[in-house]
């Protein structure tokens, strides 16, 4: 059985992953030092409890077990935070991953798949973006994404690690089964808000309403965890396969404003979504819609779960039922 190495896999995506790896046949080891992520999010493989930054428990893990690959999700994620605080995002995202690729080269461990962003675009000056679209982040969160995937093609070019970077739009949703979820303190994001709204534990603010869109409120591509991990577990095959790496975006290609979000989740919930229309919040983009032609043709990936009623229905289902 085949061991992948998964930081962060106490995470939001990272859980999920887990979960599918361990389906597909493969022993999922996670390494999360828990900053963000949950124990009890972790339903599958080994767990070892350390910081990214703590290199010595990192050679570790991978003295202890026969790691074939890596799937690097740990790093702050936040666009909001970087900008008030952009040393963490330098000195852990960009730090922790060239720690990371040192073992992984030590070990001679030489296939990556690495959690990049949309983010990594900046600004989109066309819509919707493919893999080619200009990468001029706007943030430090998009920066350290971008600057990592730089590095990855020289890591290949100079030292033979293989990698895929996967550039996630808006992950969503709830896990299938309800086990595991979204749960992040403060929370920000829109689709656990909205819930939290249905549910009169929230007030809702919904951040500009006068956008060039059709209803003025921004649009989003939101793409279900679970089909982020199959491109996961698909990216590893490719690897595996001694297939060539590379960028892909994931997402489903269809965008949802906000509005459209909101009235959906009354609909799923069935109580009406109280809601503010408030100011903008600064470095939106109006409309964050990919292309995934590519990573449906490379990866042979279709998202099955990624519709906006199924989302919100799972999404709805772990709020309901939160275990964390
Ligand atoms: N929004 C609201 N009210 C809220 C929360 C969000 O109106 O309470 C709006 C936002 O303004 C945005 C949309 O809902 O227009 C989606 O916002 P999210 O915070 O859910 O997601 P983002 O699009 O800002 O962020 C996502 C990922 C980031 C990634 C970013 C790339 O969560 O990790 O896309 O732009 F970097």
């Amino acid at each position: 059985m085949k061991s992948i190495l998964v930081t962060g896999g106490a995470g939001y995506i990272g859980s999920q992953a887990v979960l599918t790896l361990a389906e597909a046949g493969y022993r999922p080891i996670t390494y999360d030092n828990l900053s963000q992520g949950r124990r009890e999010a972790v339903l599958a493989g080994d767990f070892h409890l350390g910081d990214l930054s703590d290199e010595p428990a990192l050679d570790e893990v991978f003295s202890r077990h026969e790691i074939s690959a890596v799937i690097h999700f740990a790093s702050r994620c936040c666009v909001g935070e970087s900008m008030d605080d952009p040393r963490q995002y330098f000195e852990q995202n960009l730090g922790n991953a060239l720690t990371l690729l040192r073992v992984m080269l030590r070990h001679g461990v030489d296939r990556l798949v690495f959690s990049s962003s949309c983010a990594s675009y900046g600004n989109p000056v066309r819509t919707p973006m493919d893999e080619s679209h200009p990468q001029n982040p706007i943030n430090p969160y998009g920066e350290t994404k971008h600057f990592i995937e730089r590095m990855l093609r020289q890591y290949e070019r100079a030292y033979g690690l293989r990698s895929i970077s996967l550039r996630y739009f808006n992950a969503a949703g709830g896990g299938l089964d309800g086990r595991i979820g979204e749960s992040h303190h403060p929370e920000t994001h829109l689709i656990p808000r909205v819930l939290g709204a249905a549910a009169g534990q929230e007030r809702l603010e919904i951040f500009g309403s006068d956008y060039d869109t059709p209803d003025g409120t921004c649009i989003r591509d939101y793409v279900h965890i679970a089909d982020l991990a199959e491109a996961h577990l698909a990216s590893i095959r490719r690897l595996d396969r001694g297939r060539p790496g590379g960028a892909f975006n994931l997402g489903t290609g269809s965008g949802y404003s906000v509005r459209q979000v909101v009235d959906e989740a009354s609909r799923v919930t069935g109580s009406v979504v109280p809601f503010e229309l408030a100011a903008r919040r600064p470095g939106d983009p109006a409309e964050l819609v990919c292309d995934a032609s590519l990573a449906r043709k490379a990866l042979d990936w279709t998202p099955r779960y990624s519709d906006l009623t199924t989302i919100l229905e799972t999404a709805w289902n772990w709020e309901k039922n939160r275990r964390y």
